[in-house]
């Protein structure tokens, strides 16, 4: 047996085929585009691992996807694949509409075709996980309760639209074609590998270069943060435990406006990497102008997943957040390649 993953060269991805095979799961086929987000190099420790095996391909590419599944026969799909940054869709909307919306269909086309070929008891063991975000819901007021997996979708963002599009796919091919789906939505994750665009990893890694800290606005939108792992685990628990056709809201009852998170980031900067001149990472912080659309406030009520599942974080912001510091500290190679090109260099040089 094995299950397929998309997106496993992507930063959740990869801590989730790292994790999986961790935790004695069966074999994973990587099924990954390797755009600028997907690199390999977040895999290493998987080299020479028969468990890991490697395909570079397109969701949005059927016959890839089809063959894909027809030569490994997975159990499962779980799919990550996307393209992830709320600013990239604002500048550039069209690749969020190719992967998001067509990329998912065309999937969830070669998903139908392969559970065709299954027998009875494969096809009723099969299934489809589609890993989505909490911005599908909208924004939130001061005081509005979290978002529970009743609320209505209001995409505001270019990428939100793109995944509750998705997300909507998702839930038509199980009412209409009985694909055996479940839907995660999950608030923001952080942790390793995680490229160095999104708020937590660019602010350590200008913060390390001695370049400003860009706070959008005003700084207090607010987020709910989870450690990667921890939405690793939570996939884990939806896959198996979860009930078909159900959306489960993933998050770490962990909310915060953007100015703690930096906070807090260069306070543990400054207790571990002290500035040569002794100032604090703190008189980085720049205030620049807000994000188009900016999405005020995101909280997730998880309750769902852990009545049902039994499904809890691991991982308390304090804790995470100092290992995912500590973590890019001793791991500056790989931010290096990441940002500098050589690693895409090296993987057209090795796949050719
Ligand atoms: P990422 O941008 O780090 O990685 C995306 C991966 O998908 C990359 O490896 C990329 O090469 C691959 N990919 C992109 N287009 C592809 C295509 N057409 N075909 C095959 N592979 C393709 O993203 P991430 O942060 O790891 O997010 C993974 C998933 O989780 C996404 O679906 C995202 O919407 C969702 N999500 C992310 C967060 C978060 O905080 N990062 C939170 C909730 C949900
Ligand atoms: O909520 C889940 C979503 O979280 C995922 O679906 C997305 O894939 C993921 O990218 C993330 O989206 P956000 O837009 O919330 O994440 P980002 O890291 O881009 O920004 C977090 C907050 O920090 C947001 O309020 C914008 C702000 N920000 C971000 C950057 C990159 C800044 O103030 N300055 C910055 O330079």
């Amino acid at each position: 047996m094995t299950i397929l993953v998309t997106g496993g060269a992507g930063f959740i991805g990869a801590n989730f085929v790292m994790d999986w095979l961790a935790a004695g799961g069966e074999p994973v086929v990587n099924y990954d585009k390797l755009t600028y987000a997907g690199n390999l190099e977040s895999l290493a420790s998987l080299k020479g691992n028969n468990s890991h095996v490697f395909v570079e391909g397109d969701i949005g590419n059927y016959d890839t996807a089809l063959a894909t599944l027809n030569q490994h026969r997975p159990r499962a799909i779980v799919n990550f694949a996307a393209e992830s940054h709320v600013d990239r869709s604002i500048h550039s909307p069209g690749e969020f509409i190719h992967t998001n919306i067509l990329g998912t269909y065309q999937l969830l086309e070669a998903a139908r075709a392969y559970l065709a070929t299954l027998n009875e008891a494969e096809k009723a063991a099969f299934r489809f996980l589609h890993v989505s975000t909490d911005e599908v819901y909208g924004s939130l007021k001061a005081n509005d309760p979290a978002f529970r997996e009743s609320n209505a979708y209001e995409p505001n963002s270019p990428y939100s639209a793109s995944k509750a599009a998705s997300d909507h796919l998702v839930r038509a091919y199980h009412h209409t074609y009985g694909l055996p789906v479940v839907t995660t939505n999950c608030s923001n994750n952080y942790g390793p590998y995680q490229f160095p665009e999104k708020l937590i990893p660019l602010m350590i890694h200008n913060a390390l270069a001695g370049k400003k800290l860009p706070i959008y606005g005003d700084g207090m939108n607010v987020r709910d943060w989870l450690y990667v792992g921890d939405h690793c685990s939570a996939i884990r628990a939806v896959l198996d435990k979860g009930r078909l056709g159900e959306t489960y809201n993933i998050g770490g009852w962990n909310e915060m406006p953007n100015l703690t998170v930096v906070h807090t980031l260069c306070d543990i900067l400054d207790a571990e990497r002290p500035r040569a001149d002794k100032s604090s990472y703190r008189t980085l912080m720049n205030f620049v102008p807000d994000r188009p659309g900016h999405d005020r406030r995101y909280a997730i009520d998880a309750s769902k997943i852990h009545k049902e599942l039994g499904w809890k974080p691991a991982e308390s912001f304090e804790t995470g957040i100092k290992k995912t510091v500590r973590w890019y500290l001793d791991n500056q190679a790989w931010v290096g390649n990441v940002t500098s090109g050589a690693y895409r260099q090296w993987v057209a040089k090795q796949y050719q």
